[in-house]
């Protein structure tokens, strides 16, 4: 019954493994290993994926019976997971344990019968409750104590200790279990539209969806895989006969891309149920089709043939999960960039979040001893079998966590936050690039404010976009942030745009006035206009 509910509904497995994240700050790698046993995220992809192949998403009247549902669920087929969330009104993610159970639910579907509209006749495993009896009334068993939030929660930080409270903060934004489950399943859903076309083919999960660093309420950036190519694939046979499939052929691989998501977008706008806001965006250097998922509330981002964002996902996943410090610092620095507008969820001449989290990582890179290794040594570490060359551009290091060991360092986040602040309060950002290849100065190649290597397609700066007032307020901010901290600051304070506008009100009033930001807007504003999409424009 009810009880039954209740065990499926809640989740423990994710949280325990955070509340441990303290203890695990200063253990080897090795012991790590032991406790949590770090998957690769091919392996957590493939588990995510095939949990979304046998899920269905419902939406449901907010007083559904919970018992009742389950128990009408469970005629087609055993249930391993349901849970309720809120996003424009009330849906159950429900999870069979095998792909019998979905079918045998979408036999039993109904098309909707309507008088005064017509329908697309698009079967999909996003299913409407109904009730013949109309609603159910009882109160008692409304499941909102069961209801997710699957948005950002507003939490006040009051905790004493700095460490425990970014900790708190981190598990307060990172991404849930329920979140993650249904960011595939959405992938799942939508790759049941382009398969109409491409049977082969798959929609993923890509950037902070998956890579660990992902905040609740971030968008949900998937790449389009027409025939698994972007895992690598050809088993061309070196002699004798052997077939080929006789295709059309193109201009180039960028004008595929095109024609194929100029498709799609035309299928999710016309047919795609709770698809809306469908927006082509062809012309982009990577094109994508940009739309909102109404069931689930996430912004999301098709591209194709993005195979180098896949790499460098696994890579920030890596590096992630060889120690512990890393989230909780990543999250830190991505909410207190929030918290001031450093970052923005406009596209414009701001810093991204993926420049962020470069920062970050290149700033480990850069302790004595090394919190994380460089990109290069994660190179020579990989075996011959992980070398991997995507559109030109070597993309190899080893995905695997025992070849990895790096001297102990026992810094705590309060000094590494502190020292964060104090290492981006005097970079020289006028002649030094940031880049995770490896260490030595690296000096700038070109003049763009804040240069930022991407990390396999290295002529490209990932910011380009960044002018130099959002630069200068991000050093700012940064001596700001850095003092407020010497000073025994607690990290609300710091995450309070107020206290430190105050400070810099005090220090800055003369030189900073109120035109340079409005300055700083309509450059930014400026630059929007002519680079359509900037932050997805991988330059
Ligand atoms: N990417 C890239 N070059 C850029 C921007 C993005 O290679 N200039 C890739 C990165 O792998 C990134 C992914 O595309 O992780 C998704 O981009 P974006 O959504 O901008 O960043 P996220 O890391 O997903 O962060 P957010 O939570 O802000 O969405
Ligand atoms: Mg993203």
């Amino acid at each position: 019954g009810f009880s039954f509910l209740t065990k499926m509904a809640s989740f423990t497995p994710l949280s325990n493994q955070r509340s441990s994240l303290k203890h695990l700050f200063f253990l080897p790698l090795s012991e790590k290993k032991k406790k949590n046993g770090p998957k690769s995220l091919r392996d957590l992809r493939a588990e995510r994926q095939a949990q979304a192949e046998r899920s269905v998403l419902v939406s449901c009247h907010p007083k559904t019976h919970e018992n009742k549902f389950l128990k009408y669920l469970s005629r087609h087929g055993n249930v391993n997971k349901c849970f309720f969330y809120e996003s424009f009104g009330t849906y159950a993610v429900v999870e069979f344990s095998n792909q019998d159970g979905v079918q045998s639910l979408l036999e039993s579907a109904a098309m909707p019968s309507v008088s005064h509209e017509s329908v697309v006749p698009l079967r999909s495993r996003l299913l409407s409750l109904r009730n013949v009896n109309t609603v159910d009334t009882d109160k008692q068993s409304a499941p909102s104590a069961n209801h997710r939030e699957l948005t950002c929660p507003l939490t006040v930080f009051l905790l004493t200790q700095l460490e425990q409270q970014i900790v708190s903060l981190t598990e307060a934004h990172s991404l849930t279990d329920e979140n993650t489950r249904l960011r595939f399943l959405v992938c799942s859903l939508l790759n049941d539209i382009a398969a109409a076309y491409f049977p082969q083919s798959s929609i993923k999960p890509f950037g902070s969806s998956v890579n660990g660093f992902g905040k609740l309420g971030c968008d949900l950036d998937m790449i389009l895989d027409l025939d698994g190519t972007s895992e690598g694939n050809a088993n061309m046979p070196r002699s004798g006969m052997y077939m080929e499939y006789l295709v059309k052929r193109t201009s180039s691989e960028r004008a595929v891309t095109q024609s194929v998501l100029s498709v799609i977008a035309g299928c999710l706008d016309q047919f795609g149920p709770g698809c809306v806001g469908v927006q082509k965006i062809l012309n982009a250097r990577c094109p994508l089709v940009r739309f909102a998922h109404q069931p689930s509330g996430f912004q999301c981002d098709l591209t194709a043939s993005n195979r180098v964002a896949m790499r460098s996902t696994e890579l920030l996943y890596l590096f992630g999960e060889l120690d512990a410090r890393v989230r909780p610092l990543v999250f830190t620095v991505r909410c207190w960039a929030r918290a001031h507008g450093v970052t923005s969820p406009i596209p414009g001449a701001w810093i991204t979040n993926f420049s962020l989290t470069i920062m970050v990582l290149f700033f480990l890179q850069r302790r004595n001893p090394p919190i994380l290794p460089t990109l290069d040594r994660l190179k020579e570490l990989a075996e011959p079998s992980e070398k991997c060359v995507l559109d030109g551009n070597d993309c190899t290091f080893t995905s695997d966590f025992h070849r990895i060991s790096l001297e102990t360092n026992t810094e705590t986040l309060d000094q590494l936050l502190g020292d964060f602040f104090e290492f981006y309060s005097t970079f020289i950002f006028n002649r030094m690039s940031i880049n995770l290849g490896r260490y030595g100065k690296e000096h700038k190649p070109e003049l763009h404010p804040l240069y930022i290597q991407n990390p396999f397609e290295t002529s490209l700066n990932i910011s380009k976009n960044v002018n130099s007032s959002q630069l200068e307020r991000f050093v700012t901010l940064c001596q700001e942030s850095a003092w407020l901290l010497q000073s025994g600051s607690h990290l609300n304070t710091l995450l309070l745009p107020s206290h430190i506008s105050v400070v810099r009100g005090r220090k800055k009033r003369k030189s900073q006035p109120a035109s340079e930001r409005i300055k700083g807007l309509l450059e930014s504003l400026r630059i929007k206009n002519n680079q359509d999409t900037n932050d997805i424009d991988f330059h």
